[in-house]
């Protein structure tokens, strides 16, 4: 075979950023060569590695000379057709990528944050410049969930999405219930295990969730909603007292990620949200992911797996880069609703959110609490389904808490403004302490 006709069986490929998932995906093309090569039905050679110190020691031995520290190098090479891009944060991530798909490639990212802030400007230079973004990996890491989406459910409107969309608030929560600790002691816990980044902020803050919604609405209903346009709550402020009263109650409480077409408008959230315990999204422990998808046709499907994690984001970024280099990425990335011209849903008003909710106020025990703050609820429109208040023993007051109980209430399908607007005079009650807390009910 000639030099021309070898290299016509062949696509070059650079990778930049060999870390967490970077490396994992070096030491697949590596070890699987042969299998990538067939699937691909063409060999892949990973001809150049970019990352910010070449000098460090890397666990993927690859041939001298492969990783380097010039991102120009990928960019003036015109023997690669594909960058792998697998650094995090928003720059210098999105000028590279411009500078990638102005140069002719295509590009395979796990970059979540880039997408979700700045999607609408890479995808416009992608189509302009005829290439493609293969974005798999950038939500619930190894749960093929853009592809279920963007090719195996075409045939349907999506009409709800929900899910959960972070392993590493997942697996405190469930930890939390499990063994009756508070939030600092197992995300400490979860450091430890490599579940929590040393610095956690944007995966129980509820960011890294709302940014993977963001994506996964754009491709059901072709509209871009910024994160700041919807509640957004994450689990670092939880008590474990509720996570308690929910499981009394018959549900588990989970960083719920929604995004639901409500009377032609979108319905989007993420926060703590008591699932009725017999639904598959509260049977998923640990750092997993499920998300649960309602098609106008199909009805309900549920997918789960791993979220995160070099290995699991790896199989997503390895399956993308065969996708590209076969040319079903091409094929669907011009068909997508991704950042298109599709004029956008509106988003209802925070305020409008129709839901069952949850209470739980610390009280004095004493008479006439539960009348004053129900005579609040009522007086707001807010309907009790159900109350929760344990005894105490009469002879011997609480005296740490003061005599103060808990208090819990179940409400009656009601809206997230007429709670905010009973907020102030609930909290203003002698009786009650301040604040109390409330999540929504998906049963
Ligand atoms: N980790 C996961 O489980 C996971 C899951 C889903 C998605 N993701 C996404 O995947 C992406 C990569 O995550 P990661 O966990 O692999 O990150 P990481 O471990 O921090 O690795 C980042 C890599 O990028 C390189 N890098 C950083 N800035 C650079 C620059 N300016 N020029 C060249 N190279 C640069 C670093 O080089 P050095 O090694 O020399 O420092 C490192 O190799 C992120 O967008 C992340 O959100 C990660």
């Amino acid at each position: 075979m000639s030099a021309a006709e070898s290299d016509s069986l062949r696509t070059q490929v650079a990778l930049i950023g060999m870390g967490t998932v970077g490396t994992e995906v070096a030491r697949i093309l590596t070890e699987k060569s042969e299998t990538m090569t067939h699937r691909a039905g063409r060999d892949i050679r990973l001809k150049r590695v970019v990352v910010r110190d070449a000098t460090k020691p890397r666990n993927v031995e690859l041939p001298a000379g492969t990783v380097a520290d010039n991102i120009q190098d990928i960019i003036d090479d015109n023997e690669i057709d594909v960058v792998v891009q697998l650094i995090g944060g928003i720059e210098p991530a999105r000028e590279i990528m411009l500078a990638c798909l102005a140069a002719g490639k295509d590009v395979v990212t796990a970059n979540k944050a880039l997408i979700c802030e700045h999607g609408d400007e890479l995808f416009a230079k992608a189509r302009e410049q005829g290439q493609s973004i293969a974005y798999e990996a950038a939500v619930a890491g190894g749960i093929p969930i853009i592809a279920v989406m963007g090719q195996s459910l075409t045939a349907n409107q999506i009409v709800s999405i929900e899910a959960i969309l972070n392993g590493t608030s997942n697996f405190i929560l469930s930890e939390m219930l499990a063994e009756g600790r508070p939030y600092e002691k197992v995300l400490k816990e979860a450091q430890r295990l490599g579940y929590a980044e040393a610095d956690p902020t944007m995966d129980v803050d509820g960011t890294d969730a709302a940014q993977k919604l963001v994506i996964l609405s754009q491709l059901a209903f072709g509209t871009k909603v910024p994160i700041a346009d919807f509640p957004r709550e994450g689990i670092d402020k939880l008590d474990l007292l509720d996570l308690q009263y929910a499981r009394e109650l018959g549900y588990i409480v989970k960083l719920l990620a929604v995004a639901k077409l409500v009377t032609g408008q979108l319905e989007l959230h993420v926060q703590p949200t008591l699932v009725r315990k017999e639904q598959p999204l509260a049977q998923v422990n640990g750092p997993y992911n499920m998300i649960a998808l309602t098609g106008d046709e199909l009805g309900r499907a549920w997918f789960a797996g791993a979220g995160a994690g070099g290995v699991a984001t790896a199989s997503a970024v390895v399956a993308d880069l065969i996708d590209t280099v076969v040319g079903r990425t091409a094929l669907t990335f011009r068909r997508n609703d991704l950042w298109s011209e599709r004029p956008s849903l509106p988003v209802q008003p925070a305020e409008e959110i129709s839901r069952r909710y949850y209470l739980r106020f610390m009280v004095d025990d004493k008479p006439h609490v539960l009348a004053d703050i129900a005579d609040i609820l009522g007086r707001h429109g807010i309907s009790i389904a159900s109350v929760v208040q344990h005894e105490t023993p009469e002879t011997s007051p609480d005296e740490a808490n003061g005599n103060c109980v808990p208090l819990v209430i179940m409400t009656h399908t009601t809206t997230e403004g007429k709670l905010r607007s009973a907020d102030e005079e609930l909290d203003a009650l002698s009786s009650v302490h301040p604040p109390h807390s409330r999540m929504p009910v998906l049963d």
